[in-house]
């Protein structure tokens, strides 16, 4: 697993490859195992595009696009949502942009592409989010750079992504939740054990909040900001392209 976390080309086939064994399970698990709060996660991530301007959004790392439909219900919209994993996006398509959510299917483009070569033309959208999908990228400097290029000068960048918390008693119990009881459950459920281990370890191998800042700020993204959640088991990061 380590070898895989380090290998650019392996990581993505395998990341490619998780995704689409676990799709059916994907939206339970992740409100069971946050217990149902990832949807407040993602409505905090939305409402940070909330004062910008209006315009085509990008959901880059979009999956089963529950942040797509977050950002129509803060009237955020278009959504270009891009994932490279077919079965997620088309997953996605079926159950939340069907017959009873018209309006959905009019504002969300389902895209599969890379986001390490995003099929978007120079600045044309006003703001990019991307929810815990960064960690997956097999390359997070190539990834920020990609969002940066097809940003629009003023445009913003929103992040959400698991953290660890730095609390000395909180710490090791999610430590032990982490790599303990969510492959449990998350194994038994989706009946791919592998893919939430490999879940755990990617947590505990993801950037600090300051280090990611600094892999924004490299990007070019300007005042790039964190503010953390839940007792920072997620964080989110916001940056700004140069107007
Ligand atoms: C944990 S899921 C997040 C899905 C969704 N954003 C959410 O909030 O639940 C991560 C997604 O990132 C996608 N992904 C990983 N690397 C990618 C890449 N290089 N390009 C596009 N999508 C990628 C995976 O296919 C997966 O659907």
């Amino acid at each position: 697993m380590k070898q895989i976390l380090t290998d650019p080309n392996q990581k993505s086939v395998f990341v490619q490859d998780k995704f689409t064994s676990v799709t059916k399970r994907y939206d339970l698990l992740n409100s069971l195992l946050s217990c149902y709060i990832d949807h407040y996660w993602r409505k905090e991530a939305a409402k940070e595009l909330a004062d910008g301007h209006a315009g085509p959004i990008l959901d880059l790392c979009a999956g089963t696009l529950p942040l797509s439909l977050e950002l129509l219900n803060q009237n955020r919209k278009p959504v270009a949502a891009v994932d490279f994993c077919y079965e997620m996006l088309a997953y996605g398509a079926r159950e939340r942009l069907n017959k009873k959510n018209q309006g959905a299917k009019l504002q969300i483009f389902p895209v599969c592409g890379d986001g390490l070569r995003l099929p978007l033309r120079d600045e044309s959208v006003q703001g990019v989010t991307i929810a815990f999908g960064i960690r997956n990228l097999s390359n997070v400097s190539q990834g920020l750079g990609e969002m940066h290029r097809v940003l629009k000068p003023g445009g913003k960048v929103v992040i959400l992504e698991f953290s660890r918390p730095s609390n000395p008693v909180l710490g090791p119990l999610y430590k032990f939740y982490l790599h303990r009881i969510l492959p449990l459950v998350g194994g038994l459920i989706s009946k791919d054990m592998e893919a939430y281990k490999y879940l755990a370890q990617s947590i505990e191998a993801f950037y600090s909040p300051k280090e990611l800042l600094s892999l924004m700020h490299e990007a070019g993204f300007l005042n790039p900001a964190c503010r953390s959640l839940t007792l920072e088991i997620v964080t989110i990061y916001t940056g700004t392209k140069a107007g």
